[in-house]
C-alpha cells in the first residue's frame, strides 16, 4: 500500500516545482498550487500580545530554527516540509541551496533570516515568494505547514503604512483556498472571541471543516481562570478538536532549555493539571502535529482526482505554449518548460498509481 507519508512528500515536491515554475501554476493564482493541499498558519503579531506562533513551530519540530526578535520577523512564507526519517543525523536544506545540508539550526535560523532580506532588502518590507525549509529528523512527523506573517494592527517604525493590508492580503491568499487547512494560533490571556486569527478563520470557513485551533500560554492565565471552555468547543465550535498548548516561556529560552525537553515539560504540566488532566492525552505540540498530519494526509487522498486534472491542465498548458514558441526551444527558459513537464507527467503517474491503491512507481 502507498504510505500517507509518501503522499505528503509527493504534494512536497509539486508544491516547490510551482516555486521554481513562476506562471505555471506558480503564485497564489495559479490552478495547480490551488489544488494543493497545505497547512497555513495564522497567528497574530503585536508588540504586546503575541500568539506564540514561532513557538509552536519550533515544538512541532522539536528544534530551534526561527528567527527572533522584536517587529515582524516573518516576511515571507515559509513552507517548512517535514521529513520523518527512521534515525541518524538530523539536517536541513533550503530549495534556493539544496546542495548544502545544515545540521547547526542555528545556521538555519541565520539563514532564513538572510533569505529573507535578499528578497526584501533591509526595507522590512514583505514579499509573497516562499523559502522552502525542509527537515529531515525522527522527531518528526510527515507535514508541511507554511508559516505566514503575523497579523498585525499597526506598522512599526521603518516598515510602509501598507505592510497591514499587505500582510492581511498575503494570509488571505493561502487561507482563502478552499483546500487549505488552517492553524489559527490564539494565546489564552485574550478572549477566544477577540482574536484576529480566529475572527478570519471564522470569515473564509464558517463551517469550521478546515481550521484547527490551538490555544496557547494556558500557564500565563490568571489563577483561577481556565481555557475548558475554548478546548471542549463550547466558546467557539469547530469540526476538529482544539489543542492546548505549553510553550516554553522567555526565561526558559533564556535558559536554552532544550526543545525535546520543553516537550516533555509540557506533557507534565497537561497530566498533573487539576483543569486538563483528563484531556492531557489530546493536548501539546506532539499531538498537535500527528493531528494535522494525519488530517493532511486525508485530505490529500480525498483530493487526488482533482490534482491529477490540475496536473493534466498544466501539461496542457506547457504543450500550447511550447508549440506557440515553436519547438524545440533552447536556453534557460526551454530547458525549464521541458523540466516541469517531465515532472508533470511523472507526479501524474504517481498519483495514479495511488488512486488505484498501487504501490508508488518512484
Ligand atoms: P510569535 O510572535 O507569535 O511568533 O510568538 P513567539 O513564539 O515568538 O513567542 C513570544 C514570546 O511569548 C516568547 O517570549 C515566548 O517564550 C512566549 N511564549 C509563547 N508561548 C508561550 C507559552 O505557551 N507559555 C509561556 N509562558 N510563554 C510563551
Ligand atoms: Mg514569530
Ligand atoms: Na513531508
Amino acid at each position: 500500500m502507498a504510505t500517507m507519508g509518501s503522499l505528503i512528500g509527493l504534494v512536497n515536491r509539486i508544491q516547490q516545482a510551482c516555486t521554481v515554475l513562476g506562471d505555471h501554476g506558480g503564485g497564489a493564482g495559479g490552478s495547480l498550487w490551488e489544488a494543493l493541499p497545505s497547512v497555513a498558519v495564522v497567528g497574530v503579531f503585536s508588540c504586546l500580545q503575541s500568539s506564540g506562533k514561532s513557538s509552536v513551530l519550533e515544538s512541532i519540530v522539536g528544534r530551534d530554527f526561527l528567527p527572533r526578535g522584536s517587529g515582524i520577523v516573518t516576511r515571507r512564507p515559509l513552507v517548512l516540509q517535514l521529513h520523518k526519517t527512521e534515525g541518524g543525523q538530523e539536517y536541513a536544506e533550503f530549495l534556493h541551496a539544496p546542495r548544502k545540508r545544515f545540521s547547526d539550526f542555528a545556521a538555519v535560523r541565520k539563514e532564513i533570516a538572510d533569505e529573507t532580506d535578499r528578497m526584501t532588502g533591509k526595507s522590512k518590507a514583505i514579499s509573497n515568494v516562499p523559502i522552502h525549509l525542509s527537515i529531515y529528523s525522527p522527531h518528526v512527523v510527515n507535514l508541511t505547514l507554511i508559516d505566514l506573517p503575523g497579523l498585525t494592527k499597526v506598522a512599526v517604525e521603518g516598515q510602509p503604512e501598507s505592510i497591514v493590508q499587505d500582510i492581511e492580503n498575503m494570509v488571505r491568499t493561502y487561507v482563502d483556498k478552499p483546500n487549505s487547512i488552517i492553524l489559527a494560533i490564539s494565546p489564552a490571556n485574550q478572549d477566544i472571541a477577540t482574536s484576529d486569527a480566529i475572527k478570519l478563520a471564522k470569515e473564509v470557513d464558517p463551517t469550521g471543516e478546515r481550521t484547527f485551533g490551538v490555544v496557547t500560554k494556558l500557564d500565563l492565565m490568571d489563577k483561577g481562570t481556565n481555557a475548558i471552555d475554548v478546548l471542549e468547543g463550547r466558546s467557539y465550535r469547530l469540526q476538529h478538536p482544539w489543542v492546548g498548548i505549553v510553550n516554553r516561556s522567555q526565561a526558559d529560552i533564556n535558559k536554552n532549555v532544550d526543545m525535546l525537553a520543553a516537550r516533555r515539560k509540557e506533557q507534565e504540566y497537561f497530566q498533573s493539571s487539576p483543569d486538563y488532566g483528563h484531556l492531557a492525552h489530546k493536548m501539546g505540540a506532539e499531538y498537535l502535529a500527528k493531528l494535522l498530519s494525519q488530517h493532511l494526509e486525508a485530505v490529500i487522498k480525498a483530493k487526488i482526482p482533482s490534482i491529477i486534472s490540475m496536473i493534466n491542465k498544466t501539461v496542457d498548458e506547457i504543450e500550447a505554449e511550447l508549440d506557440r514558441l515553436g519547438r524545440p526551444i533552447g536556453g534557460d527558459a526551454g530547458a525549464q518548460l521541458y523540466t516541469i513537464l517531465d515532472m508533470c507527467r511523472a507526479f501524474d503517474r504517481v498519483f495514479k498509481e495511488h488512486l488505484d491503491g498501487g504501490r508508488p512507481g518512484g
